[in-house]
């Protein structure tokens, strides 16, 4: 898939010298979630033929009974409707006997995604409208920031999913879902550090926010997750994991989707909700 292709490309064309590839994963560094800590986690899945099933293909986050928030760069090509999707919700570990999948009604891509960009070009941010409500046993939607709320570098989040531990690293069976705290770097000092090391030199924009370290990231097959903060005990969502540079490695941060960038784009869409 593009998105894959766009991820790993990256990687090959790295000219940090002695890039240890193998140590750069998805949920690096980890440790399993226990039961309903991160009840808001989605699965978006897609009709694999080869595999006959709804194949993991991105994470998500629950910000409504119906409503799915994940990456754009999860829902290309833009020719796909919302028929070739699924969502499953409430499950820890993929592919569970038994689990129920959501249907999709409604893509939204956010219109200044630019897919012949993709992630690194910005406004990688979707919505998906569910067919019915998710039952509350099988999922909690997660609270979203304030507009103007300001991230504080090295403030501790986490960032969960079902994604690569390491670079070309799978997710071994039973697929459970990992969870790993990132300290948040500011967006100059991330800047800078992309910059720094390569001829691709994507810029970090406004709307990105960089969360990770050396052993603690996201990875291919994460992408469209949540990273979430807490203020207050209240878990707030405060990226969408969006792209990065191998999985890992020292000088690179993973870039997220700035949510508070897009939340009266959200709410255009998505209307309130306060608990059952
Ligand atoms: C998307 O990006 C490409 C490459 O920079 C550019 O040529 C094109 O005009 C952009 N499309 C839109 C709709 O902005
Ligand atoms: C950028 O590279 C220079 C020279 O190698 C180095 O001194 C500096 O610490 C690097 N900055 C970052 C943010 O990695
Ligand atoms: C947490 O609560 C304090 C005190 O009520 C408030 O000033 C602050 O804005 C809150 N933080 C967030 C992120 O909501």
């Amino acid at each position: 898939m593009l998105w894959l292709l766009l991820l790993i490309l990256p990687c090959l064309g790295a000219s940090v010298p002695g890039t240890p590839g193998p140590e750069r994963p998805g949920i690096v560094g980890g440790c399993p979630v226990a039961a309903r800590s991160f009840p808001w986690q989605v699965s978006l899945r897609f009709y694999s033929m080869r595999q006959h099933r709804w194949q993991h293909q991105c994470g998500g986050s629950l910000v409504h009974p119906r409503w799915v928030l994940t990456a754009a760069h999860c829902l290309e090509p833009q020719e796909l409707g919302a028929c070739a999707f699924r969502v499953q919700a409430g499950g820890l570990r993929l592919y569970a006997p038994g689990e129920e999948l959501s249907r999709v009604v409604q893509i939204i891509r956010h219109p200044e995604y630019n897919s012949s960009l993709g992630a690194a070009g910005g406004a990688d941010i979707a919505l998906l409208r569910l067919e019915a409500d998710v039952p509350r046993g099988r999922g909690v939607p997660v609270s979203l920031p304030a507009a103007a709320l300001s991230i504080p570098a090295r403030k501790i989040c986490w960032v969960t999913g079902w994604g690569d531990l390491g670079y070309h690293r799978p997710l071994p069976p039973p697929y459970h879902l990992r969870e790993v705290a990132v300290p948040v770097v500011g967006n100059g000092e991330c800047d800078q550090r992309y910059r720094n090391s390569s001829r691709h030199r994507p810029a970090i924009r406004d709307d990105m926010l960089c969360a990770g370290d050396k052993d603690q990231n996201s990875c291919q097959g994460d992408s469209g997750g949540p990273l979430v903060c807490r203020w207050n005990c209240t878990w707030v969502q405060v990226g969408v994991v969006s792209w990065g540079r191998c999985c890992g490695l020292q000088n690179f941060p993973g870039v997220y989707t700035r949510v508070a960038s897009y939340v009266p784009w959200i709410r255009s869409y998505v209307p309130w909700f306060s608990g059952p």
